[in-house]
């Protein structure tokens, strides 16, 4: 896709605060620092729309940025975050919960793992919980400059029997450093939104 205009709309922190102009929404959901407002920064090719850091649990709404005037990318809070308090962190999840179940605009959700590391205990239970509440799901193993290319099918083999993927989904290495992948997922985000 073509990116003319990307812009924040809203850090929105309830329903009433989403758009309500039906555009097509693409989630992304992941661990804190796992790289997702990176993603979003890479695919439109702008340094820093989607505000990244350093420090992890930084984006704690539904953050919109609307692209073009064809779809939403909506940045949600990362997850699996130990500093946050445990109450705060239920808070978080009934939050992303309550989205992700409830959402029709929702066309496809970025599942971000580290492709460096196995995915974690959080990793694997989103994936299933996605699974069984049946969200679209396209998994984006990121950070792969991090590591050298020989070995990044092993990587990616740990992270599939890890999830227990489901060959049906969508998996694809990316690099929000190098720009690996941008156009391969661009291609399933148009997909997804056409349906
Ligand atoms: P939260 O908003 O806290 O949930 O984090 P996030 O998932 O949005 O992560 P963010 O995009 O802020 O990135 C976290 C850190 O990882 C930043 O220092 C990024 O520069 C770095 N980073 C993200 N993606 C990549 C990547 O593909 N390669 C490399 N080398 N670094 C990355
Ligand atoms: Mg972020």
């Amino acid at each position: 896709m073509k990116v003319n205009e990307a812009q924040f709309i809203i850090s929105a922190v309830g329903p009433s605060q989403y758009p309500n102009d039906a555009l097509p929404e693409i989630a992304l959901a992941g661990r804190s620092n796992v790289g997702k407002s990176s993603l979003i920064n890479r695919l439109i090719q702008r340094k820093n729309l989607a505000r990244t850091s350093s420090q992890p649990g930084k984006t704690q709404t539904l953050n919109y940025y609307l692209i073009n005037t064809d779809l939403y990318f909506v940045d949600l809070p990362g997850y699996g975050y130990a500093k946050v308090s445990k109450t705060k962190r239920e808070v978080w999840g009934k939050f992303i919960e309550d989205y992700l179940l409830k959402r029709k605009e929702i066309k496809l959700l970025l599942l971000l793992v580290d492709l460096r590391h196995p995915p974690s205990k959080d990793d694997v239970g989103m994936y299933k919980w996605l699974k069984h509440v049946d969200v679209p799901i396209c998994v984006v193993a990121t950070k792969a400059d991090k590591i050298p290319k020989s070995k990044w099918q092993k990587h990616l083999k740990i992270v599939r029997d890890a999830l227990i993927f489901d060959p049906s989904d969508r998996l694809i290495i990316f690099s929000s450093e190098t720009g690996m992948g941008k156009d391969e997922l661009w291609q399933v985000i148009e997909d997804a939104i056409e349906v």
